[in-house]
């Protein structure tokens, strides 16, 4: 049994122990200090397992809130991006096309992001800067099927030419030969004409087209008057309401071969441009339709 002793100068009970004449004193850690040291290692568990912790390799566990603050940081940065281009893209869609053209700071805002735009979307059709691909027109020169009209434009964009669309533009060249309606030969005639007025040689590849003679032109004149002239007009140079192209200009979708052209009357063309409207904002089709009509400029 051991005795419990009074140390007399402190006045702490001893444990018993005794070295040497010295004895220990009893005076354990005391409960608070215990307390905050269960405490505080709860605590750093329950920290370890909601917030990030644990470095790996390239990151930390996340945690189970998965706070990541460099992640908000850049969302905070995408955020106030975000913001920034609503500034000026808000202004683009408040102004009128008319405006925009003269405000050169909108207009410097244009050419970037619609360039981006263009390459992203269109390029695969209309080619490297607008600059076209047979059987898709050119939208960097002055030609225009439509008119170069922005507003008219930016409707094309979002109905779309022969699309699914309930309002798509309709552009429509009927094929005269597969259906019935012209013979070869007066396919030949017609295009002997429209190449004569083209001033493009009748005879371009062999054969095809014997040299321009005098009553093919005749018979083709003819032909055009009465079958062509109500879309293309009666001096070739088209009509921009139904879209359909100055046959003149020396600008051909199709390609300007005796044998292409005659194909296009043949076969008939139906130019096929998707509508945008579920694709792309209200802003990014006035963007668009901004670049392209100024590509020229
Ligand atoms: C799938 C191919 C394709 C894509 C992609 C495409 N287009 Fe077209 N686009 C056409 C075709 C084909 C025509 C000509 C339709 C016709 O023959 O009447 C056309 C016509 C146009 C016209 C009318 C040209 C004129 O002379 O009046 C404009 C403007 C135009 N596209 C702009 C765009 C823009 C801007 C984009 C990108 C958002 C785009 N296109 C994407 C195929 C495409
Ligand atoms: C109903 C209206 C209409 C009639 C009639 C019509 N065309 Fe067309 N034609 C068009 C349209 C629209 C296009 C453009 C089609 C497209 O690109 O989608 C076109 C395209 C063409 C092209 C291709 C042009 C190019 O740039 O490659 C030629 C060639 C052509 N027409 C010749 C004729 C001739 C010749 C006749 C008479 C025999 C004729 N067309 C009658 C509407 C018409």
């Amino acid at each position: 049994m051991s005795i419990i002793e009074r140390d007399k100068h402190s006045g702490h009970t001893t444990t018993g122990h005794e070295w040497d004449g010295i004895k220990e004193l009893n005076t354990p850690v005391p409960k608070l200090v215990i307390l905050c040291l269960i405490g505080a290692f709860l605590f750093s568990i329950g920290y370890w397992y909601l917030m990030p912790s644990w470095p790996l390799v390239d990151r930390f566990l996340p945690g189970k809130l998965g706070i990541d603050e460099r992640a908000a940081l850049t969302d905070e940065i995408a955020r106030a991006e975000v913001l920034k281009k609503d500034l000026w893209t808000d202004k683009l869609e408040s102004t009128d096309f008319g405006d925009i053209v003269y405000d050169d700071q909108l207009m410097a805002k244009v050419q970037t992001s619609g360039a981006r735009l263009f390459e992203d979307n269109c390029a695969m059709c209309h080619g490297r800067n607008g600059i076209g691909n047979l059987n898709y027109p050119s939208l960097a020169d002055e030609v225009w099927l439509w008119g170069d009209d922005p507003e008219f434009v930016a409707e094309t964009l979002r109905v779309g030419i022969n699309s699914e669309h309930a309002k798509t533009r309709v552009a429509m060249m009927p094929a005269f030969g597969s259906m019935g309606v012209l013979d070869k030969e007066s396919i030949k005639d017609v295009i002997a004409f429209v190449r004569d007025n083209a001033r493009l040689p009748l005879s371009l590849e062999a054969n095809t087209l014997e040299a321009g003679t005098k009553t093919r032109l005749k018979a083709g004149a003819e032909i055009y008057k009465t079958v062509c002239a109500a879309c293309h007009g009666q001096d070739l140079k088209g009509n921009q309401a139904i879209g359909a192209p100055n046959l003149t200009d020396r600008h051909w979708i199709y390609g300007n071969q005796t044998a292409q052209m005659i194909e296009s009357v043949w076969s008939g063309r139906q130019g096929h441009m998707p509508s945008w409207e579920s694709r792309l904002a209200p802003y990014q089709r006035k963007i668009l339709a901004l670049y392209v009509t100024t590509l020229d400029n």
